[in-house]
């Protein structure tokens, strides 16, 4: 009789079993204590439910349902013992509205296979931003989400707002996407870059929207392999590469695709950006293609005197070399005369940029056309290209 009972059951005791080990572990920060009222600080919660799904040998789902969870501070931390952690964040995570001092705000380090799904983060920067423009003496800031040292990490669907500074950071890491992202902060708030990336390979950022009071998206020193593509900016300080060459050191990028973007209202447009420092380095195998500019004040810019506000600059001759840049269906308006600029290093000319099917109107003053300028640079150009090339 038992063992017929047992025959009769074992295939739903298989099932269920075999059910129990595909399925993840889900694990929902409400059961470890975390308030969706927006003022008492969820982050011992939150880092008590990722210690249990990092420390989980299979695939682990953290869940934050709707709501407001402060988080005054927390580091996620790796190494996990698996690499499939999945936080589905329906609610919002506040910052502190005080500043700290902090550098960085919410970090994941060391971590492998990770995905975060239509989080909103709200740092909550403005005091930080009024005490920068009250000239007070006041710290840095925190970058709000910052991804080190880690492997295969996506970020889907999610919003971040008013960091203190930088609101996206990427840093040693490899294979990153962030994909349907939207960034924002006001067009008054100091360094607030949407997307930093330095020290990193094989990172795609696709299909976002960042409107922000610094670059939309910058690429640091040691990016290689990196796309970008179907973005909305502006406002903002445009899409950059660099600033390089700020402090000693080699600086290496290579081989960096920008696709399918619209500018609209930015500073710049599409740029590099090195300071006139002597420090060694190269910028090398760079694509910017089908871009459309809207009243953009630099469309097109290669700047190897970068000093903003040009107080202590450097003033001497960029080491680094910048070579092979093609710069391809890019069309619109740009809101200053010059909206090609081609400014480079006088110790290492620009050589291989490639200007073709460009055409930019200036469309502050009818009477006055667009042009180009450039200065230590070779190169060539095809198809149409307006305003006239200068290479
Ligand atoms: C990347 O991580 C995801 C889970 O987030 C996992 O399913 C996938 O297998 C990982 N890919 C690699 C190449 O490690
Ligand atoms: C802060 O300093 C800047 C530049 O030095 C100046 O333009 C601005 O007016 C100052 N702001 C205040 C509130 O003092
Ligand atoms: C682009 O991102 C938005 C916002 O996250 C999303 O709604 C949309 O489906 C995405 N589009 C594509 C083509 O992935
Ligand atoms: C450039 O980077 C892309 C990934 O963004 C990669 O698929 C491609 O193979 C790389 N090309 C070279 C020449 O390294
Ligand atoms: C960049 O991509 C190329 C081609 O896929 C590959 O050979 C190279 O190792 C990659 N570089 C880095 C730093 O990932
Ligand atoms: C920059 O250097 C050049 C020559 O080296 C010099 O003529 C010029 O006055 C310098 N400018 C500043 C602002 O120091
Ligand atoms: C270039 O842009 C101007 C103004 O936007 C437009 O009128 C003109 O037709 C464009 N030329 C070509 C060849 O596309």
């Amino acid at each position: 009789m038992a063992l017929q009972l047992l025959t009769s059951f074992l295939p739903l005791l298989l099932l269920l079993l075999c059910f129990t080990n595909l399925t993840m572990a889900a694990y929902n920060i409400l059961s470890f204590g975390a308030k969706p009222d927006g003022w008492r600080d969820s982050a011992p919660a939150l880092l008590a439910a990722w210690g249990k799904a990092c420390g989980d040998k299979k695939p682990a789902t953290l869940v934050v349902p709707k709501g407001y969870f402060l988080v005054s501070r927390a580091l996620f931390q790796g190494p996990c013992k698996n690499n499939n952690i999945r936080w589905l964040i329906h609610g919002t995570i506040v910052g502190d509205s005080a500043y700290s001092g902090a550098s960085e705000w919410i970090t994941f380090k060391y971590v492998e296979g990770l995905s975060l799904y239509s989080a909103t983060f709200d740092a909550r920067g403005q005091s930080l931003w009024s005490c920068k423009a009250a000239n007070r003496s006041c710290p840095t800031g925190s970058t709000a989400l910052t991804i080190s040292q880690s492997k295969n990490v996506t970020l889907s669907g999610v919003t971040v707002k008013n960091s203190e500074n930088f609101q996206i950071a990427i840093m040693f890491s490899q294979g990153i996407r962030v994909e349907g992202a939207t960034v924002t902060a006001p067009v008054d708030s100091p360094n607030t870059d949407g997307i930093h990336v330095h020290m990193s390979s094989l990172v795609s950022i696709t299909n976002s929207t960042i409107r922000t009071g610094d670059d939309c998206i910058s690429l640091g020193t040691g990016v290689t392999n990196i796309s970008v593509q179907d973005i909305r900016c502006g406002p903002g300080h445009g899409i950059s590469i660099g600033s390089l060459g700020g402090s000693p050191g080699d600086t290496i990028v290579q081989n960096v695709t920008v696709s399918s973007v619209i500018l609209t209202g930015t500073q710049n447009g599409l740029r590099i950006k090195t300071w006139a420092n002597p420090y060694d380095g190269f910028v090398s195998g760079i694509v910017f293609r089908h871009a459309i500019m809207n009243n953009v004040q630099n469309p097109i810019i290669i700047d190897q005197n970068y000093c903003p506000g040009n107080a202590n600059c450097p003033n001497q001759s960029s080491g680094i070399k910048i070579s092979g840049v093609l710069f391809e269906d890019v069309k619109g308006s740009s809101a200053t005369a010059v909206a090609v600029k081609l400014d480079c290093s006088r110790s290492n000319p620009c050589s291989g940029i490639e200007l073709t099917s460009i055409n930019l109107s200036y469309n502050g003053n009818k009477r006055r056309m667009a042009e180009s300028f450039c200065r230590n640079v070779e190169g060539r150009s095809s198809g149409l290209v307006n305003p006239p090339s200068c290479l």
